[in-house]
C-alpha cells in the first residue's frame, strides 16, 4: 500500500482492512455525493435540525481529503438544492451561514491538498456573501490539479438543461441538426468535467432529487442507510468496493473498460 495514505488509513482499522480490498488503479474517476440525512440525524438525538447540519460538514471535511488522498479526480457534493429554498427561513439561513464558513475555514485545507473548487448552480439567488467566497476560493485555488471539488449550490439539473439550451440559442452558432451530445453537454455547468462513474446517497432515500440528470445516464447508483453526518471513511470505501464489483455495460453484453460510445 502507499504510504502516503498510511496517515489516514492507519494500519490495525477496519479502514485500513477496507482500504487493501480496494482496486487502487481501477478507482472511479468521479464521485458525486446526494448528502442527506443531516435533519434526521439531529431529530434522533433530540437536537434541532441545523445541528444535524453542523455536523455534516465534519463529514464533508472527512470525505474530500480522503477522496484527494485515494487519488479521486473529482469529487461533487450536493449542498444545497434549488428545492431546498421551500425550508424554513432559519433552516435556509443557518446552511448558507454555514457554506460561508466553510469556505472561509477550508480554504487552506484546498490550497495544500491542491484542490480546485468549482461551484455549479444558478449564482443568481445565491446570498452576496457566499457568493464573494466562492468567487474568492474558486480564483485562489483555479491553478490546482490534484483534485476538482464541484460543489452544487442553489442547483437543479432542470434548470441547468434550460440554462445550456438558453446558452446554445443565445449563441446561435449551432444549428438543429448539428446539436449533439458533446456539444450540448459542453453548454453545461460541468462543461470539462467527465459524468459521475459513481453516485452515492447517504439516508437510504432510492431518489435522485434533481441533481445532475444529464450526467448520471451511465453512473453506477450506491445508496446506503448511513446518515450523512455518521458517513466516515470506510462508508466511502464500501461504496468504492461496491462499484469495483459492478459489470458497468453500457448497453453492451458485456463489462467494457469504457463510457458509451468510447467517450470518457
Ligand atoms: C441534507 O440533509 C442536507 C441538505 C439537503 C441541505 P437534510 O436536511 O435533507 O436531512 P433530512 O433528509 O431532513 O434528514
Ligand atoms: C437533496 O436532499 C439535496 C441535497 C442533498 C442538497 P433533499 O433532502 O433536499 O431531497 P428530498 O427532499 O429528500 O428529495
Ligand atoms: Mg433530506
Amino acid at each position: 500500500m502507499e504510504t502516503h495514505l498510511e496517515d489516514l488509513f492507519p494500519p490495525g482499522t477496519e479502514e485500513h482492512e477496507l482500504l487493501l480490498k480496494v482496486d487502487l488503479d481501477r478507482l472511479p474517476r468521479h464521485i458525486a455525493v446526494i448528502m442527506d440525512g443531516n435533519g434526521r440525524w439531529a431529530q434522533q438525538r433530540g437536537l434541532p435540525r441545523v445541528q444535524g447540519h453542523n455536523a455534516g460538514s465534519a463529514a464533508v471535511r472527512e470525505i474530500v481529503e480522503a477522496s484527494a488522498r485515494l487519488g479521486i479526480g473529482f469529487l461533487t457534493l450536493y449542498a444545497f438544492s434549488s428545492e431546498n429554498w421551500k425550508r424554513p427561513r432559519y433552516e435556509v439561513g443557518r446552511l448558507w451561514r454555514l457554506l460561508r464558513e466553510y469556505l472561509g475555514k477550508e480554504d487552506g485545507l484546498l490550497v495544500e491538498n491542491d484542490l480546485r473548487l468549482k461551484v455549479i448552480g444558478r449564482r443568481e439567488g445565491i446570498p452576496a456573501l457566499v457568493l464573494k467566497e466562492i468567487e474568492r476560493v474558486e480564483t485562489l485555488t483555479r491553478e490546482n490539479r490534484h483534485m476538482t471539488l464541484v460543489v452544487a449550490l442553489n442547483y437543479s439539473g432542470r434548470d441547468e438543461i434550460i440554462d445550456a439550451v438558453r446558452r446554445i440559442m443565445a449563441e446561435g452558432r449551432i444549428s438543429a441538426a448539428g446539436l449533439d451530445e458533446k456539444a450540448f453537454a459542453g453548454h453545461l455547468s460541468t462543461a470539462g468535467i467527465p459524468d459521475p462513474d459513481l453516485l452515492v446517497r447517504t439516508s437510504g432515500e432510492m431518489r435522485v432529487s434533481n441533481f445532475l440528470l444529464w450526467q448520471i445516464a451511465y453512473t453506477e447508483i450506491f445508496v446506503t442507510p448511513v446518515l450523512w453526518p455518521d458517513f466516515r471513511r470506510r462508508h466511502l470505501l464500501e461504496a468504492i468496493l461496491e462499484f469495483q464489483k459492478r459489470d458497468r455495460r453500457f448497453g453492451d453484453v458485456r463489462a467494457a473498460a469504457k463510457s458509451p460510445r468510447g467517450r470518457t
